[in-house]
């Protein structure tokens, strides 16, 4: 699957130079503190680089290091991730620095093996920790690497052949060039963020579109429609575009979310009752959906999320 040296090399340097030339100055690429390399991935995870922004520096001004974060009232952590969504990154990000701070003195391990041990961190994020703080030569697929390792190096995502997860990694190993791992995988990111978009890929500014199978296939698919008009481009964008995500609003997700926005603009270390916050989560709000509610409760508090005792609900100190 894998090109020749000379196109590897060749590829690697051009999509290099489109980097130098197109980068955006993100506040997480100036930086090589793993902790703050830590809060951009985590931050980043789930919600668009515009948004994230903001939040991070933010949340760097309250808790600027590592001992902060781990020393801060999970109430105030949890606060500070307003705006952000998915606040179970919060809890697990600070039980992440709890444990650099007692497990390891306070020094993020270097090894991506030895940050998978950490609670809290993945693959992905063990990977860019690695390679974004401590510039190691490492592999990690976040969606936007997969997709361009799976268009560059194998095709179009949606066709023959059937790709494991393990081979897009070996595939994403075998194209870090030496001694250029942080370059190249914010490079790679880059690419997948601004040109190799998941719908509407703009391969006609591309710089690996000559090195592109999933380009080669399109290309081809192309020319065929033009000899053969009754044919469907083979591109698959549209299918893409339109596959619906399960609606957000009345989703559980939804209203444990409710639940900790109702908590955050408690004055704080002030309770509230499940009575009383059934009104604030759900509009007309019934007895009949006490148990519903005390259900959705006890959830977050497994979670960390919140803390329960008996009616009494506030978020964990
Ligand atoms: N998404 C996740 N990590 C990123 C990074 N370092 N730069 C841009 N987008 C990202």
């Amino acid at each position: 699957m894998l090109t020749t040296p000379d196109t590897l090399a060749e590829a690697r340097q051009r999509l290099l130079a489109w980097f130098e030339a197109n980068a955006r100055d993100l506040p997480w690429r100036r930086t090589r503190d793993p902790y703050a390399i830590l809060v951009s991935e985590v931050m980043l995870q789930q919600t668009q680089v515009d948004r994230v922004i903001p939040k991070y520096l933010a949340f760097l001004a309250a808790f600027p290091t590592l001992e902060s974060l781990a020393a801060a009232p999970t109430a105030e952590v949890i606060r500070m991730w307003a705006g952000l969504g998915y606040n179970r990154r919060a809890v697990n990000l600070q039980r992440t620095a709890r444990a650099v701070l007692n497990d390891h003195g306070g020094t993020f391990p270097h090894e991506v093996a030895a940050l998978r041990e950490l609670p809290g961190i993945g693959p992905y994020t063990a990977g860019a920790v690695a390679c974004f703080a401590f510039e190691q030569d490492v592999a990690f697929l976040d969606t936007n690497i997969r997709r361009v390792v799976r268009r560059w190096l194998v095709g179009p995502e949606d066709q023959e052949p059937t790709t494991s997860e393990r081979q897009l990694v070996a595939l994403a190993e075998s194209a870090v060039p030496a001694g250029q791992g942080w370059l190249w995988n914010q490079a790679i990111m880059e690419l997948g963020a601004l040109i190799c978009t998941a719908t509407a890929p703009s391969c006609w500014r591309c710089p690996l579109r000559e090195h592109c199978q999933a380009y080669a296939a399109w290309r081809s698919a192309d020319e065929q429609i033009f000899n053969l008009p009754e044919q469907r481009p083979a591109r698959p964008m549209r299918r893409v575009a339109e596959r619906r995500e399960a609606p957000y609003a009345g989703s559980s997700r939804f209203y444990r979310g409710r639940v900790v926005d109702a908590l955050r603009n408690l004055n704080p270390g002030s309770h509230t009752t499940l009575a009383a916050l059934g009104p604030l989560v759900k509009d007309e709000f019934s007895p009949a959906d006490a148990a519903w509610l005390a259900e959705l409760v006890v959830g977050l508090a497994r979670d960390g999320l919140v803390e329960l005792d008996g009616e009494q609900v506030r978020l964990p100190h």
